[in-house]
């Protein structure tokens, strides 16, 4: 395994602006790669739109748009600006419609054709523009697309090109028995294997050009093009040099994590590893040392969300604005409710009486306060500095309380550690929010027990070890949550006198050190982490 962490989050269609659920995978991702960048580790965060695609053509032309390139701009703008307000880190950002993508799309096309899996046979089936995909009649429900019953399917009666995926369906199976963590979490894997196992066949990866106003056209031959999923897929690669700069692909491929929805995992686990096992055989840029292709490390599809209950969709009209929300919530109070608030890999709803009632009780409460109250007393009672204590000891001295200290910090960031390799972000949370060991609530805890404002009148000498292993604590906390809440983190670290560009660059072992606050430092409180909300 590389030592290195290329995440991905799909490319989004262009049919519409960004939504919370499309927000949703982008944050995980952006989380993740923020973990990595932290741990030193070289990260490159991929996210991009599908621009090559029949529901944009239809957009388009709803919106009454003088051509299609012009509405792909604007959009694909749209989508980048909501990134960016929102703080999504990217590293890249990759349209299907770019040079760059076209070169790299020939390329991938012409080495499967060369591994002799193109072909070409007549075809008659039922295509769902809504899906992007043909349907088999077994897939129908009284003749309808279940997941858009109101849209009529197109008949498609013509000749395209082929690719022989059953020629891999053994290979794929193999791959699922020898690497079962390359689909995540374990119900999609069982959904994906069984799938193939039963009804793995040849995917149409053409349309005939006159009937098709948008695509790549098939290298050689301009009467076809290309099936939207087959050069949306190979995105991942021509955003990192495929097609164009070798040493870049080098650099970046294999990727470690594609970060996807449940509804597109067949694309990922079926088609995407049996398209490179095809093209591996007749080109080595996609080989391993010993020949083998080079796979993606991991596909995981988290759930589906509702909102209030409802399904996104735009008859109703539910579909949450992500930039509407953080005028009502700072922006990393959203992400850390929708990290928190849905088991990732399930479904969940999103509701705004949860969103507030978890950031009043675990933000506001929780951790605002305790870094306010903390931060407040010390500057109060030790002249504005960090209390001048020997940190070892100051961890050990509550023993008699159900806060643990040092160990109990680093058993913390253990278990944070398997979390983030697990991309289980919610567990992590959970983790740093839960009633034992070293936590929010134990800290919070530990204030009560203690009772510092009381405390220093009668014993000035234990509130300073007190109030320094809270604000040690404290520390660490910022930058458990950094991945998360970046802001939050710098909010925390500021109040606590660090510079957060200069102690990341120490690296994240020293970061998790106990004892990383040094005894005098000048303390800046006066942040309000979590104003409270004005009434949504
Ligand atoms: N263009 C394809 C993906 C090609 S990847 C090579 C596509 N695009 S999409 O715009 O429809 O975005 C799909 C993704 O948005 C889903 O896979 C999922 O990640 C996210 N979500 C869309 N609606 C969602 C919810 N209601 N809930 C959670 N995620 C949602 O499919």
């Amino acid at each position: 395994m590389k030592n290195h962490y290329y995440v991905t989050t799909p490319i989004y269609y262009v049919n519409d602006k960004p939504h919370i659920g499309s927000a949703y995978t982008t944050i995980a991702a952006d989380a993740l790669a923020r973990a990595h960048r932290l741990r030193g580790v070289p990260t490159f965060f991929l996210t991009g739109t599908d621009e090559n695609s029949q529901k944009n053509l239809e957009a388009a032309e709803k919106a009454g748009a003088t051509d299609l390139q012009t509405y792909l701009d604007f959009m694909a703008e749209i989508w980048k600006n909501t990134w960016r307000e929102l703080g999504i880190s990217y590293d890249d950002f990759i349209r299907t419609t770019e040079e760059r993508h076209h070169k790299g799309v020939e390329r991938f096309w012409r080495a499967v054709e060369k591994s002799g899996d193109i072909y070409k046979a007549d075809y008659e089936r039922d295509y769902c523009v809504g899906c992007e995909e043909f349907k088999t009649p077994s897939e129908l429900m009284d003749g309808k697309c279940p997941l858009h019953p109101n849209r009529p399917l197109q008949k498609v009666k013509e000749e395209n090109y082929f690719f022989r995926a059953s020629a891999y369906k053994e290979n794929l199976l193999q791959l699922f028995r020898d690497k079962p963590e390359f689909i995540q979490p374990v119900s999609r894997y069982n959904e994906i294997k069984s799938y193939v196992e039963r009804a793995y066949e040849d995917f149409s990866i053409s349309r005939e050009a006159k009937k098709l106003a948008c695509g790549i056209a098939v290298p050689g031959d301009e009467s076809q093009r290309i099936y939207v999923w087959f050069d949306a897929l190979i995105n991942y690669m021509t955003a990192v040099g495929y097609g164009t700069d070798d040493e870049l692909f080098k650099k970046w491929w294999p990727a470690t994590l594609h970060l996807v929805g449940k509804d597109i995992i067949k694309f990922h686990c079926a088609l995407w590893p049996a398209m490179i096992m095809s093209a591996a055989k007749s080109d080595a840029l996609l080989q391993a040392a010993d020949g083998s292709p080079l796979l993606p490390e991991r596909v995981f599809a988290h759930g589906f969300f509702t909102i209030e209950g409802y399904k996104i969709s735009k008859s109703l009209g539910n579909a949450v604005d992500p930039l509407e929300l953080a005028k009502t919530f700072p922006f990393d109070a959203v992400r850390y409710f929708l990290l928190r608030e849905i088991p990732f890999g399930e479904d969940g709803d999103f509701s705004l009486a949860r969103l507030e009632d978890r950031y009043s009780s675990d933000l506001g409460n929780r951790l605002g306060n305790l870094v306010n109250r903390v931060i407040a007393m010390s500057a109060k009672y030790f002249d504005g500095k960090v209390p001048n204590v020997d940190a070892a000891s100051a961890s050990q001295a509550f023993a008699d309380t159900e806060w643990t200290g040092a160990s109990g910090l680093a058993a913390l960031w253990q278990i944070i550690e398997d979390k983030i390799q697990a991309a289980r972000l919610d567990h992590m949370l959970e983790a740093i929010w839960s009633a034992q060991g070293a936590s929010l609530t134990t800290a919070n805890k530990l204030v009560e027990q203690t009772q510092p404002f009381k405390l220093i009148k009668q014993d000035p000498e234990k509130t300073a070890a007190v109030l320094y292993a809270l604000l040690e604590a404290c520390r660490q906390f910022a930058w458990m949550v950094e991945p998360v809440m970046p802001h939050v983190a710098e909010g925390i670290l500021i109040q606590l006198g660090q510079d957060a560009a200069s102690e990341r660059s120490k690296g994240l072992e020293v970061l998790k050190a106990w004892g990383g606050l040094k005894p005098g430092t000048e303390l800046r409180p006066g942040t309000v982490l979590f104003p409270p909300l004005e009434k949504v």
